[in-house]
């Protein structure tokens, strides 16, 4: 009997043991399911002059693509995308830490409003009231003024999404902040989907009439840690027509055909290959710094994409809006050291913002940006990232 049951407890312990081992070997293969799954972090990224606590968000998607974003100005820090080898590199400009940011940086990664690009003099009416805003570039009113979105704390929370990992950020810009009438809610959903793209949606609302006209500041540099200047990428613009600029920069009023300029890429053209043509507003902008007209009127459409030939990445951008500004990145000069220790040297970034034209408010052809009360503003745009 005694043998009986010693030789039970021992068959139990010798099965518990094995168990055990079972447990322990499907838990590293969970894990790694665990890794290929999506996910979201959070961190601390410094404190704010006013003690305010800036955190940083990762969101990672299934195939690896990660992007970073801070409280500060909606900014996205870091996205890193793989090659056509599959390694992962940052493929935007930005800083190491909130120090960077809180110098005068040129809008690196950040949402900007109210109202994104130029208003002529910083002046505009509505219902025959006369509104001021800062004049902060050439005596015109350029990103949302002294201090626009970009220059704000935004709060942030981890939003549910059918379309992937996805984060909601949130700011209220109250009655008369830079000028603007009106307090406006602004709702910025930042979603990256298993597909490879980050979706931007935009969403705001005011109770007196208002204008908006939100886009995402973001400078690419696709050869991965910006090994150089972007005059090599390929672009393409779904664009017949361009919002020609005076000499600040503000929309003459026309809008002209890109036929025989250095402004038509409704075939892949590579970035460098006309820059620097004797041409009036090439010469105006110092490089490309306008807005092209998109010419589907879908809903949602192909605006851009642009191809790196050395990395092989590949970004295509859709929109709702109506334009997109690519600007060259002619104002970065090499003053600005950004992550790794990089000089961001001249055209080391682009930006493709999606939006309304500039100077809508003085412009009654133009598509129109103002809102009103009861209304929601609700635009979207995404970058799609994936190599050939
Ligand atoms: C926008 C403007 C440019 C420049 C950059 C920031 O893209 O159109 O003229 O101000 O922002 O440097």
């Amino acid at each position: 009997m005694r043998k009986l049951i010693i030789y039970t407890l021992f068959v139990s312990v010798i099965m518990s043991q094995a168990c055990k081992k079972k447990e322990e070997i499907q838990t590293p293969a969970a894990d790694t399911v665990a890794v290929a799954k999506a996910s979201v972090t959070k961190a601390s990224f410094g404190k704010l002059p006013d003690g305010q606590e800036v955190s940083v968000y990762t969101l990672k998607n299934k195939n690896g693509i990660e992007l970073q974003v801070i409280n500060y100005g909606a900014i996205v820090t870091s996205l890193k995308a793989p090659d056509k080898n599959g390694t992962l590199e940052d493929i935007v400009l930005g800083f190491d830490s909130l120090a960077g940011y809180l110098t005068p940086a040129p809008y690196f990664g950040a949402v900007v409003g109210r109202y994104g690009n130029r208003i002529g003099k910083g002046k505009f009416k509505l219902d025959g009231k006369e509104y001021t805003l800062a004049q902060n570039n050439n005596g015109q009113h350029l990103h949302g003024g002294l201090k626009g979105f970009d220059k704000v704390f935004w709060n942030i929370e981890e939003a549910p999404s059918t379309e992937g990992v996805a984060l909601k950020l949130t700011y209220l810009s109250k009655d008369m902040e830079e000028g603007y009438p009106g307090n406006l809610n602004v709702e910025v959903l930042y979603i990256l989907t298993d597909n490879n793209e980050w979706k931007i949606e935009y969403k705001a609302t005011t109770d007196k009439k208002t204008i908006v006209n939100l886009t995402q500041h973001s400078y690419f540099n696709l050869t991965g840690n910006a090994k150089r200047d972007i005059l090599e990428h390929k672009l393409t613009l779904h664009a017949d027509k361009l919002v020609p600029v005076d000499k600040v920069l503000i929309p003459t009023g026309e809008l002209t055909d890109v036929t025989n300029t250095p402004f038509d890429f409704r075939n892949e053209t590579v970035i460098g290959a006309r820059i620097n043509d004797k041409d009036q507003q090439l010469e105006l902008g110092l490089g490309y710094d306008h807005c092209w007209v998109l010419s589907s009127s879908d809903s949602v459409k192909l605006a851009a994409s642009v191809y790196e030939p050395t990395s092989g990445r590949y970004l295509e951008v859709y929109t709702s809006e109506p334009g997109i500004q690519f600007y060259s990145g002619n104002f970065l000069d090499g003053s600005l050291t950004g992550k790794g220790g990089v000089q961001y040297k001249h055209r080391y970034g682009l930006c493709l913002e999606t939006e309304h034209y500039p100077d809508s408010p003085n412009k009654p052809a133009f598509p129109s940006v103002v809102l009103n009360p009861g209304e929601t503003y609700s635009t979207q745009t995404t970058y799609k990232f994936s190599t050939k």
